[in-house]
């Protein structure tokens, strides 16, 4: 049986002129469109904390319980802006701009993978060679089905070499996972995560895509309120980031709100970790490319949407801090003057106290997920423990905590420039 695709409710929606555009005067909310999934935690942690007052925007939280129920609402004019993913992007955008992307709002990470293929439990398919003829469910020519198609491709197994099973409700492919009446299905986490809990084979996951940030989910606004409004949706994206960073830095204090707005199964409520947010970031064209190649070899659209008409980077561009620009030379003096060097060597692997920094910039960007290499090397000096080197003990080297924003700033470029 086949659900109602985007293409059709577009279809129907331009035949009967649904698509004239929301009357949005300027004192009017932002309403945006949520469905119950944990990529929309920032809009509820910003809620909270009041950031979309402080930022001087009104927001409108509608929650919806299907993406097709939210695309509608938004064809209809009845939202302003959501959370989506780059191929539902591609389909509203097939003929013409109606939605423009202005931030990346999560994607997969190392240690965070979005979607997981998942065999049946005590089914003898455990690696990805086992896929190879099975019959994988999937929600039809949706992101999970772009992701999951990029998945084996990365394994060597082409999209020919599956059966391809359309079902589109991800609680009943759950169920039926679990019960053995599907061999193998492609789920969302937490829900991936519980169907472990209960005994499914973890096969593959996306964070063979993390390079390419293929998997990801985006804050797009209608093209009408970008151009029209475009201080509400930079206001709304300066609370977006702050919640995010806010997420970011203490993950478990968000849990309740989390499993309060979103669906998160009992058996994960403790266990799964929240994952970090990207902030500041955006849907690079490598990304999107290959999102419309997909769409177009699947015959779901026909024309290219271009990348510069999606994809709008101006906001983000105008929120991000300033990164002050450090100076590795009077970084150097700092070293010298608070005795960094009495436990760190700058040169080799030699170690003292603490380990040589020699080669750090190289290294630095993979230590903690989420963290830049900059980033990663300000919280080493500012708060050594939060992340203690491998084969190191903590409480060792002392917390820095003192230092002007310029000279931490000009140490942080002094250690980026250690070869
Ligand atoms: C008393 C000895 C001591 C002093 C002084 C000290 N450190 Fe450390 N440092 C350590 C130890 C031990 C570690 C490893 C344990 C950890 O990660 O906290 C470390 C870890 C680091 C790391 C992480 C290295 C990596 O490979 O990931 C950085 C960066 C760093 N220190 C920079 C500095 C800077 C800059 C100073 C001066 C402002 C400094 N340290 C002063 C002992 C010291």
């Amino acid at each position: 049986m086949r659900t109602l695709s985007l293409s059709l409710v577009l279809a129907l929606a331009l035949l009967l002129g649904a698509l004239t555009p929301g009357v949005s005067a300027q004192d009017e909310p932002l309403r945006m469109g949520l469905l119950p999934i944990l990529d929309v935690l920032p809009f509820y942690v910003a809620q909270e904390a009041g950031y979309f007052e402080e930022e001087g925007v009104e927001l409108e939280l509608i929650p919806v319980s299907s993406a097709l129920e939210r695309d509608q609402l938004l064809l209809a004019g009845e939202i302003d802006g959501m959370l989506n993913d780059l191929i539902s992007t591609g389909i509203f955008n097939q003929d013409q701009t109606r939605i423009v992307i202005v931030a990346l709002a999560r994607k997969a990470y190392e240690e965070a993978p979005q979607f997981r293929i998942l065999a049946a439990p005590r089914s003898n398919i455990t690696i990805p060679s086992d896929l190879v003829g099975k019959e994988i469910a999937i929600s039809e020519n949706s992101v999970i089905h772009y992701i999951a198609q990029r998945m084996l491709e990365q394994a060597g197994i082409s999209a020919d070499d599956v059966t391809w099973r359309p079902e589109p409700n991800i609680p009943v492919r759950y169920q039926l996972l679990m019960e053995g009446q599907l061999p193998v299905v492609v789920l969302p986490d937490p829900l991936a995560q519980a169907a472990m809990v209960g005994g499914a084979i973890l096969v593959m996951d996306d964070s063979s895509l993390v390079e390419t940030e293929f998997s990801q989910s985006v804050l797009s606004f209608r093209k009408e309120i970008v151009d029209e409004q475009p201080e509400k949706v930079e206001a709304f994206l300066r609370a977006w980031m702050r919640a995010a960073e806010d997420i970011n830095a203490d993950p478990e204090a968000y849990r309740e709100l989390w499993i309060e707005h979103t669906n998160v199964p009992d058996s994960v409520k403790d266990s799964y970790q929240l994952p970090p947010f990207p902030t500041y970031a955006i849907t690079q064209p490598e990304a999107w490319e290959d999102t419309v190649d997909w769409l177009i070899e699947q015959g779901i659209i026909d024309e290219r949407p271009a990348y510069e008409d999606t994809v709008d980077p101006r906001f983000i561009e105008a929120i991000a801090p300033e990164s002050v620009a450090g100076d590795p030379e009077a970084g150097a003096a700092v070293y010298v003057s608070l005795g960094c060097a009495g436990c760190h060597a700058t040169e080799g692997d030699t170690v003292m106290v603490g380990p040589s920094l020699a080669g750090l910039a190289g290294r630095a960007g993979e230590e903690v997920e989420g963290l830049s290499a900059a980033e990663y090397i300000e919280q080493s000096i500012v708060e050594p423990d939060a992340h203690v080197v491998e084969g190191f003990n903590p409480g060792i080297m002392p917390a820095y905590t003192g230092l002007s924003d310029e000279d931490l700033a000009n140490l942080v470029a002094y250690l980026l420039s250690l070869d």
